[in-house]
């Protein structure tokens, strides 16, 4: 199984996070979130008090941060510099700006070098929106996680304190229309692409139903 890349796409909520790091420690593969770094971009941008709107000042000082993700499974660790933004990027404030920033092109191209650097001789399960349209175009194994909006903001709700479900779908459609409305690389299946919907499934059988396709196809 030596340099194998499983690409694993899907919207918010559909349990992408969840079932690539739990397929990787099945396979004892490395495992990169894309989504940490555009979130840890999106940190930076915040901190350094640019204006969201303005996406020529984005496009110029997005390659001043030194972003760096780990690829352990247990414990996806992701630093801007010698800071651990692991729990900052999860905040409210970095969720609802992170689709602006991640729809100016120069963060994308960035980002996606850094990307593809990582995932260089494979071994690893990468999740996103992209990869496997833009990332990594040849991985041989390619999926597209969905569910239903309820169940996508009933998970979603669940993880975070203080939040409804209802508030969730909102923030979650409005997300999904910035992600697959850009015109960059937008959120759209890949050719090649297996979709699996995981609405009614738990943890345990979309691990288990991304094992039987990786066998498959390996
Ligand atoms: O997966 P997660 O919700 O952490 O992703 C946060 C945001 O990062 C997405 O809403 C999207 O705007 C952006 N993203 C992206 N391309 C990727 C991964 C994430 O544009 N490959």
């Amino acid at each position: 199984m030596a340099g194998l890349v499983v690409a694993m796409d899907g919207p918010s909520g559909s349990g992408k996070s969840s079932a690539s790091r739990g397929v990787a420690r099945a396979l004892g593969l490395r495992y990169l979130d894309t989504g940490a770094q555009y979130r840890a971009m999106t940190w930076w941008i915040l901190r350094q008090g640019v204006d969201l709107a303005d996406s020529a000042t984005i496009a110029a000082r997005c390659g001043e941060p030194e972003i760096v993700s780990g690829t352990d499974p247990d414990s996806p660790a992701i630093h801007v510099g010698a800071v651990d933004v692991a729990g900052p990027i999860r905040e409210d404030e970095v969720t609802s700006a992170v689709s602006a920033v991640a729809a100016v092109p120069e963060v994308r191209a960035r980002l996606v070098a850094l990307q593809r650097e990582i995932i260089g001789a494979g071994d690893i399960v990468v999740e996103g929106r992209d990869i496997g349209t833009v990332v990594a175009p040849d991985a041989p194994v390619k999926i597209y996680l969905t569910a239903s909006p309820e169940a996508r903001a009933q998970r979603r709700s669940a993880e975070l304190a203080g939040t409804t479900a209802e508030a969730q779908q909102a923030a979650l459609a409005r997300r999904d229309t910035l992600d697959s409305t850009r015109k960059t690389d937008p959120l759209s299946m890949a050719d090649g692409a297996v979709e699996l919907d995981t609405t009614a499934l738990n943890l345990d059988e979309v691990i288990a139903e991304v094992l039987r396709l990786v066998k498959e196809r390996t």
